[in-house]
């Protein structure tokens, strides 16, 4: 799991916007969904992209899955997307807030076009759904 700049913050940040719930409530939350689902998960925040894209790299021969919400870099960053293409994990991109129901910039996504697929609008419900589908994703894909 990563989590991208900023999300740090949840709790105290825009709880109009993102909910009263903190990353540590959400990492817990991501835990017991992966015990329930029989799967290992390690979860990190950075506020950097480089530091980003190096987690993205270093997962390629420990994770067969990411599960990620590049935050704000999610608009920006094409260092990002390229890191994800680059390892061919499959990969889920989450987000709390339904990002396109906010300003328009919000709306692109570079990373969408290299995931499996995106969810969006369900506060942290978006990513104990996002990392069922991701290890649904891998079961299937192996059989
Ligand atoms: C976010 C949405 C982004 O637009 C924003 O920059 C964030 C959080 C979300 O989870 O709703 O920091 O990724």
């Amino acid at each position: 799991m990563l989590h991208g700049p900023n999300l740090n913050l949840l709790g105290q940040r825009e709880p109009g916007i993102y909910g009263p719930v903190t990353l540590d409530a959400i990492d817990s939350l991501l835990q017991e969904t992966a015990t329930e689902l029989g799967v290992q998960m390690n979860s990190l925040q950075s506020n950097h992209e480089g530091e980003l894209v190096d987690a993205i790299q270093q997962a390629l021969h420990q994770y067969q899955g990411i599960l990620i919400n590049a935050a704000a870099y999610t608009h920006t960053s094409v260092a990002i997307r390229d890191a994800i293409s680059a390892v061919n994990l499959p990969t889920v991109e989450v987000h709390l807030s339904n990002i396109y129901r906010r300003e328009p910039f919000r709306h692109h996504s570079y990373i969408a076009p290299v995931a499996i697929g995106q969810i969006s609008g369900f506060g942290a419900e978006s990513y104990r759904l996002g990392l069922q589908a991701l290890v649904r994703h891998l079961r299937q894909a192996k059989l």
